[in-house]
């Protein structure tokens, strides 16, 4: 089954949007198996965002992630990491369309309340940085299997 991790940055956090963020993702069907807060650690932000080091805003990037606590998530199904990202919009908020978490609440793009996992891959990568493995849950959801 596939998996996605996805994080409210410090901004969605700060803001009191994490309960909304949970909310449009369940509305969506998708399902949540891990959740916790997280004091982000440098070591841990240079590990999430190494595909990014050397590009122009990576220091912002670290310096932003580890600058107040995130809600770190796992969330699970078919096509979780492309379905996950429709309903976040996109990573320019000048670009995100009306309807998606950040073409609602964001305003900024460094401060876009959420990162998603872009591929399956990275997500495997960014579970693995967050969360040990028996923190992750299995359970079957009505939404897993509409009839
Ligand atoms: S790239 O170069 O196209 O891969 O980058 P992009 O996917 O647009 O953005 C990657 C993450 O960097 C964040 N970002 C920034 N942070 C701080 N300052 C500036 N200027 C900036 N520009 C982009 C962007 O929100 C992405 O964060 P995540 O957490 O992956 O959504």
């Amino acid at each position: 089954m596939e998996r996605t991790f996805l994080m409210v940055k410090p901004d969605g956090v700060q803001r009191g949007l994490v309960g909304r963020i949970i909310t449009r993702l369940e509305d969506k069907g998708l399902k949540l198996v891990a959740a916790k807060p997280v004091q982000v650690t440098e070591e841990q932000a240079k590990k999430h965002y190494a595909e990014h080091e050397g590009k122009a805003f990576y220091d912002n990037l670290v310096r932003f992630i580890t600058s107040g606590p995130v809600f770190a998530m796992v969330w699970e199904g078919d096509e979780i990491v492309t379905l996950s990202r429709i309903v976040i919009g996109k990573t320019n908020v000048t670009e995100a369309q009306p309807g998606t978490i950040r073409g609602d609440y964001a305003a900024h793009t460094p401060s876009n309340l959420i990162h998603g996992s872009d591929s399956v891959e990275s997500a495997e990568r960014e579970i693995a940085n967050f969360f040990a493995p028996h923190e992750i849950l299995s359970y079957k959801k009505s939404t897993d299997s509409w009839i």
